[in-house]
């Protein structure tokens, strides 16, 4: 379950450097088609950001969201290091829109990202317009989930 939160001042101060990362990536979509243009920040354990913006593709489901993006990154970059953060935002700025939520690929690979470490990934997803999601782990925000631990206990 998610709380909702107006705004990221009751939060450490880290918050507001991941949403000033997310915003300016946000810059760095490629979102011709949806012109929906979504920007992701992360923090690994060492205080390193890595970010990530969605990439479409003229072939529509090529497209990659920019949590993936930014988790694959990384993953790619620094396979030994733990996520402690994760945020994400969008280029809609509107009280009337709801905040962003991650797409349900997204919460699956955010969520083997986090069976990969020790420790669990806390999650805020919006903007100060519309407020923000707030998530203390994967399974927070994909409840129930599959993952490594269902292939290990599978007997044929
Ligand atoms: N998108 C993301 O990057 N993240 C999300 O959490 C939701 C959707 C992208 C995919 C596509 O490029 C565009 O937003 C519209 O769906």
């Amino acid at each position: 379950m998610s709380k909702k939160i107006e705004s990221l001042a009751i939060l450490p101060r880290v918050w507001d450097i991941l949403s000033e990362k997310a915003t300016k990536v946000c810059e760095n979509a490629y979102a011709p088609y949806s012109k929906y243009k979504v920007g992701c920040a992360l923090e690994l354990e060492d205080g390193t950001i890595v970010t990530g913006a969605n990439q479409e593709n003229a072939s529509y489901p090529l497209s990659m969201c920019a949590e993936r993006v930014a988790v694959f990154s990384a993953k790619s970059q620094y396979p030994h290091l733990s996520i402690t953060k994760i945020f994400i935002t969008v280029n809609r700025h509107s009280p009337d829109v709801s905040p962003i939520a991650p797409c349900g690929a997204c919460r699956q690979v955010i969520y083997e990202a986090q069976s990969r470490q020790d420790t669990p990934i806390e999650i805020l997803s919006g903007s100060t317009s519309a407020g923000y999601h707030h998530f203390h782990s994967a399974e927070a925000l994909l409840p129930h989930p599959f993952g490594p631990q269902d292939l290990k206990k599978a007997k044929h």
